[in-house]
């Protein structure tokens, strides 16, 4: 590659990070717990234990990590609004000093110039909402759309990108299907209720927030993109049957306004056909950009064996894995960002995840951590971004995850995620080599990006 200028001018650069994942301090000034707190306080759901109340300290130490950022040279910061700090109950009575953690956060990103791109659903429901059935309540909608409005109409002022939900398939496969994931349900005819009250809320957010939003809103979802491992029938339907169920159950109804047909292969007599029209005209409600979470690919084969969804993914013996399990697959990327194009449109794209986790030490003693194969994994993302964008994609941002080694969620702080490490017993946060490399990259607008590879 000889181009070394493909990101155009105001790309904007940035982390993520999410609530229960580096907040800590869940049940601090009047705030309810929300299903992470249950969960994490259940034995057996979380290795070793760990749970979110301490996490990165981040609710306390805010000012220290956005003065981070600022180091970086961060031009955008993602972070999600925790619901039950603002409403204990998940609706109702409104808790002031919740909220007004999200305005002084705000406010100290604007200071230095930092975006805050703000996520309004990454995971943690309020655990008064699950008592009422969480996302099988179809109310939920109403729920959530009250609780946008709130956020909107306190923070529209300050906050011009905003996001409804991080990774429904997540929520759904994790949270209803399998149960690995708060709120810890196992139930093949739960998930795609669930997985339609979800996009319902999602919509009904979209919906509001047109009402008293001025600028921008849009959906997060996670792309695996599906390889066959061969050509033979059963492998091809199977990576039919893979992409329906991981990449397109969410985004075909938002752009669509259906479900993928395969829907019903993967899911037999759970699967629902009796959803009202309407239900479409609301989940599909225009949005002004898509935020893609990418992390890895699959090399997909049928195997019946596993139910309900009838394939898997096969180890590729000549790739690189992260810690998480995950192949590391840079084109994966590109094609990723050509396939949303290809079927959904050439709307404004932002790549709203993408980081590994390798394994490091809980604590380190130096000014600088060696983190190579994160400095491999980021530039050769970036190229691929680069790649896509030269290509003709219209990808206007990227956000690393994470800024800081998080609560990897059911994996507790097994997983090392961050650009900076975190010492989760004495909070002191060291740079890791990937964090300088991210600063250069920012400083020069990727200038270096392709020239590196
Ligand atoms: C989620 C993050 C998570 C990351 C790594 C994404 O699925 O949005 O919360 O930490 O992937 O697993």
């Amino acid at each position: 590659m000889t181009d070394t200028h493909a990101f155009p001018a105001g790309f904007t650069w940035g982390a993520a990070t999410s609530a229960y994942q580096v907040e800590g301090s869940p049940l601090a000034d009047g705030a309810g717990p929300s299903i992470w707190h249950r969960f994490s306080h259940t034995p057996g759901r979380v290795r070793d234990g760990d749970t979110g109340d301490l996490a990165c300290d981040h609710y306390r130490r805010f000012k220290e990590d956005v003065a981070l950022m600022r180091d970086l040279g961060l031009k955008a910061y993602r972070f999600s609004v925790s619901w039950s700090r603002v409403f204990p109950e998940g609706r109702g009575r409104i808790n002031p000093a919740g909220l007004s953690f999200y305005e002084r956060l705000v406010d100290e990103l604007l200071k230095h110039d930092i975006e805050p791109f703000l996520t309004l659903y990454h995971w943690d429901l309020p655990a008064a909402l699950d008592d009422l059935g969480g996302w099988l309540n179809p109310s939920i909608a109403d729920w959530f759309a009250d609780y946008t409005e709130t956020m909107v109409r306190a923070l529209d002022g300050r906050v011009r990108k905003w996001t409804t939900l991080n990774e429904p398939w997540v929520v759904i496969d994790g949270g209803y299907l399998f149960g690995v994931l708060a709120p810890g349900h196992a139930n093949l005819y739960e998930a795609p209720i669930a997985a339609h009250h979800l996009m319902r809320a999602h919509g009904a957010a979209v919906r509001r927030y047109r009402s008293v939003g001025k600028h921008e809103i849009g959906l997060v979802v996670n792309i695996e993109p599906k390889y066959p491992a061969s050509q033979s029938p059963a492998d091809l339907a199977a990576v039919r049957r893979a992409n329906a169920y991981m990449n397109q159950w969410y985004l075909d109804p938002a752009f669509l306004k259906r479900y993928p047909p395969e829907m019903r292969e993967v899911f037999g007599d759970a699967w629902r056909e009796d959803w009202p029209a309407e239900d479409f005209d609301l989940i599909g409600e225009k949005i002004d950009f898509l935020g893609l979470n990418y992390y890895t690919r699959s090399v997909t084969q049928a195997d019946p064996t596993v139910r309900p969804l009838g394939f898997r993914s096969v180890h590729q013996p000549q790739s690189q894995y992260t810690d998480t399990g995950w192949e590391v697959f840079p084109q994966g990327l590109t094609d990723t960002i050509h396939q949303i194009r290809t079927r959904y449109g050439d709307l404004p794209l932002y790549i709203t995840e993408n980081g590994c986790a390798l394994p490091e030490p809980t604590s380190v003693d130096v000014d600088v951590f060696e983190d190579p194969r994160r400095v491999d994994y980021l530039q050769t993302h970036l190229a691929a971004v680069a790649r896509a964008i030269q290509e003709g994609a219209n990808v206007q941002g990227y956000f690393a995850w994470s800024l800081l080694d998080n609560f990897e969620w059911a994996h507790g702080y097994s997983k090392r995620f961050g650009l900076v490490h975190c010492d989760h017993q004495s909070q002191r946060r060291t740079w890791k080599r990937s964090a300088k490399l991210y600063q250069q990259v920012i400083a020069t607008n990727g200038r270096n990006v392709l020239a590196a590879r």
